[in-house]
């Protein structure tokens, strides 16, 4: 059975709550058609409930045995309110600002897992990652020993160039210009994820322009200085750095520019050293090698909130939902 069947079965077994923010979005519903009926989760749709049964019926997927919440109208909203004043005390924040921004569903789908009414969220199909991003950085916050949110894509690649036709790629989704010790952060995190998610035996490279010093910069230096302090936080994991692609991908390549090292020329997990070159590259990967790209798994958040590229199709939204319910049933 391929990981993404086995990623399926596993959240079927636990039977975790998934709020979708975009509930008259048509990919969604026919997504949450299909997850429903293999049981892959329980599904809270959110929006007007006349216009997604309206939707619904137009596209002709059933989706009875979803619960349908509006935002506008629930019973909750009080009690979700209070407690939006509570964590947002510091900033200031008024019951009545606290009530508006509830009419937002992404305000409203972190709340109920805030308040314990769901498991977990994945959202943007018509949003952009900030906007969905936003609210469960305020609300959910990360979790405890860990200070920055990432994002990770699991990169099904051909088994030709890489052994077992997987690799794991971050930051690609959230932290613009992390510094060393984020940088160190995500690495650890994304190490996690991969152990999670793929059962993968983690092998880390640092990626830069630079091979060990090979060119002299600051961000060179942020990288190797990253690549330090994550060994210090994990001194367990197989981490090298800082490398370029070549050398940690291409055997012959990293027994040259890194002789010794257990990671380089075998990497199975890159982490980029920024944001631009985590989207670029991923999306690279991607279009020009036709890699498939399952993600971004938002990471170091203290409940499971993911993110869907506006271009996601139907099986993207279901194979989110099936990691998005395993991360909340184990807790990474
Ligand atoms: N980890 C943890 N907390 C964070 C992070 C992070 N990575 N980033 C921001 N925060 C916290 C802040 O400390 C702040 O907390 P506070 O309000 O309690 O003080 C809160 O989140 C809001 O942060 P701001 O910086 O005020 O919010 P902002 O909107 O500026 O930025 C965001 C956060 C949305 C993540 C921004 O960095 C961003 O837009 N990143 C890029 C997202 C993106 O467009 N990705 C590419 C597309 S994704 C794709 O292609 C798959």
């Amino acid at each position: 059975m391929d990981l993404l069947n086995q990623i399926k079965l596993n959240a079927s077994k636990h039977n975790m709550r998934i709020v979708l923010p975009e509930g008259t979005e048509p990919r969604t519903l026919k997504a949450a058609e299909i997850i429903l009926k293999e049981k892959i989760a329980r599904l809270i749709l959110l929006g007007n409930k006349e216009q997604i049964i309206e939707k619904a019926s137009e596209l002709g997927v059933d989706i009875t045995d979803a619960k349908l919440v509006d935002p506008a109208n629930d019973l909750r909203r009080d009690f979700y309110a209070a407690k939006m004043v509570e964590i947002r005390k510091d900033k200031g924040l008024t019951f009545e600002e606290a009530l508006t921004l509830l009419n937002d569903p992404l305000y409203f789908g972190p709340m109920m897992i805030k308040c314990g009414d769901a498991d977990g969220e994945l959202a943007g199909a018509i949003n952009a990652t900030g906007d969905v991003l936003r609210p469960a950085l305020q609300y959910i916050k990360t979790i405890p020993g860990c200070s920055v949110v990432s994002g990770a894509f699991l990169m099904f690649v051909d088994k030709k160039i890489v052994d077992d036709g997987i690799l794991v790629f971050a930051d690609c989704a959230v932290m613009p210009d992390p510094t060393d010790i984020q940088l160190a952060e995500i690495a650890v995190t994304t190490a996690k994820t991969a152990k999670a998610i793929v059962g993968m035996e983690p092998r880390v490279a640092m990626l830069s322009f630079s091979t060990k010093g090979s060119a002299k910069h600051p961000l060179v230096d942020k990288v190797a200085n990253a690549t330090k302090l994550a060994k210090q936080m994990a001194p367990e994991l197989l981490i090298d750095g800082e490398l370029q692609l070549d050398a940690a991908l291409v055997k012959e390549v990293g027994e040259l520019k890194s002789p010794g090292s257990l990671v380089a020329g075998q990497a199975n997990i890159l982490v980029f050293p920024g944001l631009e070159s985590g989207n670029i590259g991923y999306k690279l990967v991607q279009r020009l090698a036709g890699a498939e790209a399952v993600g971004p798994v938002l990471q170091g958040m203290a409940a499971p909130i993911n993110d869907l590229s506006r271009g996601c199709s139907v099986t993207d939204i279901i194979n989110m939902v099936a990691i998005t319910a395993n991360q909340a049933a184990n807790n990474y």
